[in-house]
């Protein structure tokens, strides 16, 4: 089970990450008497932020769906306080919303997963399936081809380099290549265009925005476990997350850094 130390929620705080996933269920534009999913829900930051949203509106339902036992806990603790929130939380994966959900839905929320899971096509059929006629399917992600502006390569080359050898200098480990998870294919916003429309989902919103990504940020991924796993696989959390962190503050003091740049991609489809 993850510990709250190296779940999603520190980094989901920071400050241009709020900011970016707020204007994306902006973008969404929820409504009263809606059935609402955040899918890949987390710790629930995102679903905070679409009960923010719905601050005036009435008869809605927010069904919150991740496949982490731990996020999902750790998301019901986060949203305890909020008032009058009509939250389920239902434990699933995204390949499966349309199983795990009575009725279909309105909108679909899908913050920073994405790209996460392999199979798009069959993923992008069920949320059409889930989805209501004239539904709304909202996604963004920070990995497609495009989002690392590339006067920024040298940095993660950096980064990387330097965390490695940190790792083998002070813990003499490194990370397993058994358990190399398989590097993500990035895609095109024209392929994700196409993507949608085989599934009969039609994009009304398409926006690229680059924010600049300060020490935090880098210094709170390293600290996330799915992040840390997929750089270092094999590695204790503790001891590859340590190396990952000072190798950020060495590349930004090297580099002279004060951010670095990052663009996500941010879509609404509607289902005809
Ligand atoms: C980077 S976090 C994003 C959390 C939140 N949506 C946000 O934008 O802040 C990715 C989440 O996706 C979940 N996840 C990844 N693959 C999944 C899958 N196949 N089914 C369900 N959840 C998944 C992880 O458990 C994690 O909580």
């Amino acid at each position: 089970m993850t510990s709250q130390e190296h779940s999603f929620s520190k980094f989901s705080r920071n400050d241009f990450y709020e900011k970016l996933n707020s204007h994306l269920v902006e973008m969404a534009e929820l409504d009263s008497g809606q059935r609402i999913v955040d899918l890949a829900c987390g710790t629930g930051g995102v679903t905070k932020l679409i009960l923010d949203h719905l601050r005036d509106a009435r008869d809605f339902v927010v069904i919150a769906v991740d496949h982490s036992a731990s996020a999902l806990k750790q998301a019901m603790e986060e949203l305890k306080g909020s008032k009058d929130a009509a939250v389920q939380f239902v434990q699933s994966q995204v390949e499966q919303l349309s199983e795990s959900l009575k009725e279909s839905v309105d909108t679909i929320v899908f913050c920073n997963a994405i790209h996460y899971i392999p199979d798009k096509d069959a993923l992008v059929k069920d949320i059409s399936k889930s989805l209501k006629p004239g539904g709304k399917f909202a996604f963004n992600t920070s990995f497609f081809e495009g989002s690392h502006p590339p006067e920024t390569l040298h940095y993660y080359r950096k980064w990387m380099f330097k965390a490695m050898r940190i790792l083998r200098r002070e813990y003499g480990l490194s990370p397993s290549r058994e358990k190399k998870v398989e590097s993500r294919k990035h895609l095109t916003p024209e392929q994700y265009k196409d993507l949608l429309e085989t599934h009969g989902l039609k994009i009304v919103k398409q926006e690229i925005e680059t924010v600049d990504v300060p020490i935090d940020g880098w210094l709170d991924i390293s600290a996330f476990e799915d992040f840390v796993t997929g750089v270092m696989p094999g590695v204790p959390l503790d001891k590859a997350s340590a190396s990952l962190q000072e190798a950020v503050r060495q590349t930004f003091e090297e580099m002279k850094l004060t951010y670095v740049s990052r663009s996500w991609l941010g879509v609404v489809a509607v289902r005809a």
